[in-house]
């Protein structure tokens, strides 16, 4: 039943901060699957006695995709998939089942908060045995076999039903379809404090979850409605849609335009949140109020004591470079580890592994710990319904006093899309090669106190990573300038600014942000080169 077949490579399959994404068009080309899949496996090498994860969060082209990576599997001599009912499973869901069984590794199909459908993006993401997604220095190896690969090997059997929870054989290989909710509600009964937050809903709390018509629904109506006893309805766009309902999936103030209008309208709710596409991100949201994901991120760090699975302590706490710098303070008075990383989950799974931190996130709506090594969007959600249950307090007054306590940091992020890879190129380059002029100089009233290249060093494997360039100034005032890694045509430019403040609390943050927005475009000469003079999608 196993058939050889020959192929040409593509000359486009290289990953970017979180594995495969392309165009679902691009996707649905003779053998686009087959040749990146087989140059994985190939790059593995002896597949016997392994066994992989595999779902996806149910968008356009997950139930052809995951067939062809079935009979692959077992054509290539994989032992055993773990497969997700229907194809589904949540981003972090599969880390947990990763490390859960001691697998070596998985496949989520997803272009995580990218647009759906035939028109929109697919995606696969690759993690190995850690749970996390691979190591650039192994997916530059698959890139380099992507470039080579002349053959794939599949077997030749009709299209399996994933439907019936158990086990079968397929091809001399065993597959174990599992429920995709079960285990993850297992861990986070384990990790939160479920009965307060019942309590927490018995007194008549209200929530809003957007699951933005992807994978986090199922999880999101188990574990808010039927076990913690929110009214039912509290959960919205529930049902995972192959194209999320025309909606971009991405939980933001731009995208979650429907949760964020109800949120700030007189019906809101005490409590509001969504999820991304393949349920990794998440946004949080009090009555009109809007907590940024670097805030997020300090908040959960400074109350780590008010969970159980944390109480005991926490090693530290990590971010990207992007990223606010106001978990860094937190880190300071509570006495722990803190690290900066590149752009991109993968580079936090070393520090969770060596025991470096707990927690990390990403202003990109991305917020975990070492329960898994994925961010983990409905993980931050109960985190923040813990921390309301344990406290009483409102979203804004936790936040509020969060502020009082440590100062604030305005930030936001201007994203300029479309624009032409050469351009975004050179624009970087240039920019890199100018910024050590700027040193001490003093620009509109800020003095730049550093300015250059991003670079990482991991401590554990010593790799290093260059990402990104950032601009530091006297006031404690940050530019970061990176260009995206996750697009599927063009380059993105992305601009990050940060204004600390210990004593102006209450300000709009586009107000506080406007002189460092004008140094920002003045020294990239973005809208001169770009001719954009606005970014399309802030937040
Ligand atoms: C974006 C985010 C980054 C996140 C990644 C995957 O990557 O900025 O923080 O880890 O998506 O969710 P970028 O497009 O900036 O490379
Ligand atoms: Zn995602």
């Amino acid at each position: 039943m196993i058939k050889t077949v020959t192929t040409v490579p593509y000359t486009d399959q290289k990953m970017g901060t979180a594995g495969l994404r392309r165009k679902s068009k691009v996707v649905l080309q003779p053998n686009y699957v087959e040749n990146f899949m087989q140059s994985i496996f190939n790059v593995i090498g002896d597949l016997k006695g392994k066994t992989f994860v595999v779902g996806g969060d149910g968008r356009f082209y997950n139930d052809k995709a995951i067939q062809k990576i079935i009979k692959m599997a077992a054509a290539n001599g994989v032992s055993k998939l773990i497969i997700g009912q229907n194809g589904f499973m949540s981003t972090p869901a599969g880390s947990n089942v990763i490390l859960k069984n001691k697998a070596d590794g998985g496949f989520i199909l997803s272009a995580s908060h990218n647009p759906g459908g035939e028109n929109g993006d697919f995606g696969i993401k690759y993690s190995n045995a850690s749970g996390g997604q691979i190591p650039s220095s192994i997916s530059d190896k698959i890139y380099q076999e992507t470039l080579n690969i002349k053959e794939y090997k599949i077997c030749d059997i009709p299209d399996i039903d994933l439907s019936e929870l158990g086990t079968q054989d397929i091809c001399g290989m065993q597959i174990e379809i599992i429920d995709p909710v079960k285990d993850y509600v297992e861990m986070m009964q384990n990790i939160f404090d479920f009965p307060a937050i019942r309590r927490l809903f018995e007194k008549g709390f209200t929530m809003r979850f957007d699951a933005m018509n992807a994978v986090t629904g199922p999880y999101a109506k188990k574990i808010f409605e039927e076990i913690l006893g929110a009214p039912t309805g509290s959960v919205v766009n529930y049902k995972p849609l192959p194209d999320f309902g025309g909606l971009h999936p991405d939980p933001n103030l731009v995208y979650a335009k429907e949760l964020v209008n109800f949120m700030f309208s007189k019906k809101a709710a005490d409590f509001g949140a969504a999820n991304d596409g393949d349920g990794d991100r998440n946004m949080i949201l009090g009555k009109s109020f809007f907590v940024t994901p670097s805030d997020s991120l300090a908040i959960i760090t400074d109350n780590f004591k008010l969970i159980p699975a944390y109480k005991g302590g926490i090693y530290g706490v990590a971010k990207s470079a992007a990223t606010s710098t106001a978990v860094e303070r937190v880190a300071k008075e509570q006495g722990i580890g803190y690290y900066e990383v590149p752009t991109g989950w993968k580079y936090f799974v070393n520090l969770m592994d060596s025991k470096r931190i707990t927690f990390c996130g990403e202003e990109s709506f991305g917020t975990g710990s070492s329960h898994i090594r994925e961010k983990d969007g409905i993980w931050a959600v109960l985190f923040w319904l813990n921390i309301i249950a344990a406290t009483g307090k409102s979203v804004e007054q936790i936040t509020h006093e969060h502020w009082q306590k440590y100062g604030r940091s305005y930030y936001m992020r201007f994203d300029f899309e479309g624009v032409e890879t050469s351009v975004a190129d050179k624009m970087m380059e240039d920019l890199e090669a100018r910024l050590p002029e700027l040193c001490g100089k003093e620009i509109e009233g800020y003095t730049v106190t550093s300015a250059g290249a991003f670079v990482y060093e991991d401590p554990v494997d010593h790799s290093s990573t260059k990402n990104g360039l950032i601009v530091r100034f006297n006031d404690g005032s940050r530019i970061v300038y990176r260009l995206s890694g996750t697009g599927s045509s063009g380059a993105t430019i992305r601009v990050y600014l940060e204004r600390y403040s210990q004593t102006d609390l209450n300000n709009d943050p586009l107000l506080m942000l406007t002189e460092i927005f004008k140094i920002a475009m003045a020294i990239s000469e973005i809208p001169e080169r770009t001719g954009k003079h606005q970014a399309d999608v802030v937040t």
